[in-house]
C-alpha cells in the first residue's frame, strides 16, 4: 500500500532516469532539475504516499527543538563557532566546495518525498507547487557550485568572502528560498548561520539536514532559531556578520537597517505585480497565467500577480472576462493532503490589510468574485476577483499576499505601464501581447526586475531567469539570485573587477 512506501524513495521519474550516464548538473551546458513528472501513474501514487504521511504529520504535530537559542550569550557562541569555522572552508578552495554542494543538490533529490511532506503539512504548499520548489533547490545547489569556482577564477582582484553571513529566509518557500541563499554564501566560502521562519523551521531543519549529510561542516552552517524578537536584533547588529541576506517584508529590511546601518542586506522584498493584457494577447493563454499567477499557493508569493491591467478593448471583451472567471472559479481550493487541490490555504487566518482585502471593496469596485472562507480554519479561501480597481487606490497600490486579483482598466498600453510603474514596488511584471511594437515598448518602460511576455509571472527557473526587483522590492541587492556575478556581493574585493 502507499502507506507503507519507504519515507525517502525517489519520484519514480528519477528511478527511470537511473541510466543517464551523468547526473543533469555534470553535463554542460547546466541543465535544470525535472520536476516530478505526474503524468506517470506510479508518480501519482508516490505523491499520494505523501499526502498520507502529511496527514500522520498532521496528526502527530511535529516541532523541531534543534538549534533553539534563549539568550544573547548562546547566540554569541553560534557567531564565534561561525566566524572561527570561517578559515577552513575558505581554504579548502572553490574545487572541493563545489563537489560538497553538488552531493548537496543530490542529498536534497534523495530527500524530495520528505521536503515535500514537511512543507506541505507546516507551511500549506501543494505537492504540485512544492515539487518545482525542490527541484529549484537542488538547481542552486548545482549553479551555485560552478559559480563558486567562477569567482575564484577572476583574475586580477582578491576576493575575501564575508567572515559569516546570516540568512533570514520567509516561509512562503521554505526549502528554495533558505537553500538558495545558503548555498550561494557556502559557495562564496563564507560560513552560514540561518534562522529560518518559524513558521516553517521545519523544513528548513530538512533541508540543512541535507547539507551536513553532503559534508558540509556543522559549524559552517548553523541553524538556530529562536522567538525573541531582540535576539534577531543581536545578530544583526553584530559586527562579525558581515551579511544578511534577507527575503521577506520590505519593513523588515527597514529594521535590520536601523539595527545596523553599515551591514550589507542583501534583501529581496515586497512585490504588487501585475500583468497587461492587450487586445493583440492570446486570451485563453492570458486567461490562464492571470488565474495561475494570481493564485498558486493562494496568492502567496512575492512574484504573484495581484492586479491585471486590461488594455482598451479588452476591457470591453465579454470573451476574456469570461474565460478569466472561469479559470479562477474552476481551480480546485484544497489542503495539500487532497489530492486535485489547486490552491492551497493560506498560512494563518486573514488578518489586517488581507483581511479586509478579502471582505471590503473599495469605492467604485465590484466583485467579479466574491471571496468565500470554505472551513472553520480561517485558512481556506476561493479566490476572489474584484473590478473597477481605480488608479492611485489601496487596492491599487497594496501588497496583500493572498488570495486575492483586482482588475484595471487602461485606455492604452501607455497608460496601463504608468499604473504598473506608479507602484512602489518592482519585482516581476507580465505582458500578454502578440505585437512586437508593444512587446518592444513595455520592456523599455515598465519598472521591474523580472518581466514575463506571454507567461505566467512566477516561477523564475534557475540560470534561465535571475530573480531580484528594482525599487521598494529589492534592498541593497546587487546581482540577482540564480544569475551569474550573484556571489560577488558575497565578501569584498580589492582591486574590483569590472561589472562583466
Ligand atoms: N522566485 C520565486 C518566483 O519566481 C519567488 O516565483
Amino acid at each position: 500500500s502507499v502507506r507503507s512506501m519507504p519515507r525517502e524513495t525517489p519520484a519514480p521519474n528519477r528511478i527511470q532516469n537511473r541510466n543517464e550516464p551523468a547526473a543533469a548538473w555534470q553535463r554542460e551546458p547546466f541543465l535544470n532539475t525535472p520536476d516530478s513528472d505526474a503524468s506517470i501513474a506510479a508518480n501519482r501514487e508516490w505523491a499520494n504516499g505523501i499526502r498520507t504521511r502529511m496527514v500522520d504529520s498532521q496528526l502527530g504535530k511535529q516541532t523541531v527543538a534543534a538549534g533553539t537559542i534563549d539568550t544573547a550569550e548562546q547566540l554569541r557562541d553560534v557567531i564565534a563557532r561561525s566566524v572561527d569555522a570561517g578559515p577552513a572552508w575558505r581554504a579548502l578552495g572553490a574545487d572541493a566546495r563545489a563537489e560538497i554542494l553538488h552531493r548537496a543538490g543530490d542529498m536534497l533529490e534523495a530527500r524530495r518525498a520528505e521536503l515535500l511532506e514537511v512543507m506541505g503539512s507546516e507551511a500549506g504548499k501543494l505537492i504540485d507547487q512544492g515539487d518545482p520548489e525542490v527541484s529549484e533547490a537542488i538547481d542552486f545547489a548545482h549553479y551555485y557550485a560552478e559559480q563558486g569556482r567562477a569567482l575564484a577564477a577572476i583574475d586580477g582582484a582578491e576576493f575575501t568572502p564575508a567572515k559569516c553571513i546570516a540568512v533570514t529566509p520567509p516561509w512562503n518557500f521554505p526549502v528554495a528560498i533558505p537553500a538558495g541563499s545558503t548555498l550561494a554564501s557556502l559557495a562564496s566560502g563564507a560560513p552560514v548561520i540561518i534562522k529560518p521562519a518559524s513558521r516553517s523551521c521545519r523544513s528548513g531543519a530538512v533541508m540543512v539536514e541535507a547539507l551536513w549529510e553532503a559534508g558540509v561542516p556543522r559549524d559552517v552552517l548553523q541553524f538556530v532559531q529562536f522567538s525573541d524578537r531582540s535576539l534577531g536584533t543581536e545578530l544583526i547588529a553584530h559586527p562579525d556578520v558581515e551579511r544578511v541576506i534577507l527575503t521577506g517584508g520590505y519593513e523588515t529590511a527597514e529594521q535590520f537597517r536601523e539595527a545596523r546601518p553599515d551591514l550589507p542586506i542583501l534583501a529581496e522584498t515586497s512585490g504588487k505585480n501585475a500583468i497587461i493584457v492587450t487586445p493583440s494577447a492570446d486570451f485563453d493563454l492570458a486567461a490562464r497565467d492571470v488565474a495561475h499567477s494570481a493564485f498558486g499557493h493562494a496568492g502567496q508569493k512575492c512574484s504573484a500577480a495581484s492586479l491585471v491591467i486590461l488594455v482598451g478593448s479588452v476591457a470591453k471583451s465579454k470573451r476574456f472576462r469570461n474565460q478569466l472567471l472561469d479559470a479562477v472559479r474552476s481551480m480546485r481550493v484544497g489542503y495539500p493532503w487532497q489530492e486535485g487541490a489547486q490552491v492551497g490555504p493560506i498560512i494563518a487566518p486573514p488578518e489586517g490589510k488581507l483581511a479586509r482585502a478579502l471582505t471590503t471593496l473599495g469605492e467604485g469596485e465590484q466583485w467579479m468574485i466574491r471571496p468565500e472562507q470554505l472551513d472553520d480554519s480561517g485558512k481556506l479561501w476561493r479566490p476572489g476577483v474584484r473590478s473597477g480597481v481605480a488608479p492611485g487606490s489601496e487596492y491599487h497600490l497594496t501588497e496583500y499576499f493572498g488570495p486575492i486579483l483586482g482588475v484595471m482598466l487602461a485606455p492604452t498600453l501607455e497608460e496601463a505601464v504608468e499604473y504598473v510603474n506608479a507602484i512602489d514596488y518592482g519585482l516581476t511584471s507580465g505582458l500578454h501581447s502578440f505585437d512586437e511594437a508593444e512587446i518592444a515598448y513595455w520592456l523599455d518602460a515598465v519598472e521591474a526586475g523580472n518581466l514575463y511576455v506571454n507567461r505566467g509571472i512566477t516561477g523564475a527557473i534557475v540560470q534561465r531567469q535571475p530573480f531580484g526587483g528594482w525599487k521598494k522590492a529589492a534592498v541593497g541587492a546587487g546581482a540577482k539570485a540564480g544569475g551569474p556575478n550573484y556571489l560577488m556581493g558575497f565578501g569584498d574585493w580589492q582591486d574590483a573587477p569590472l561589472a562583466a
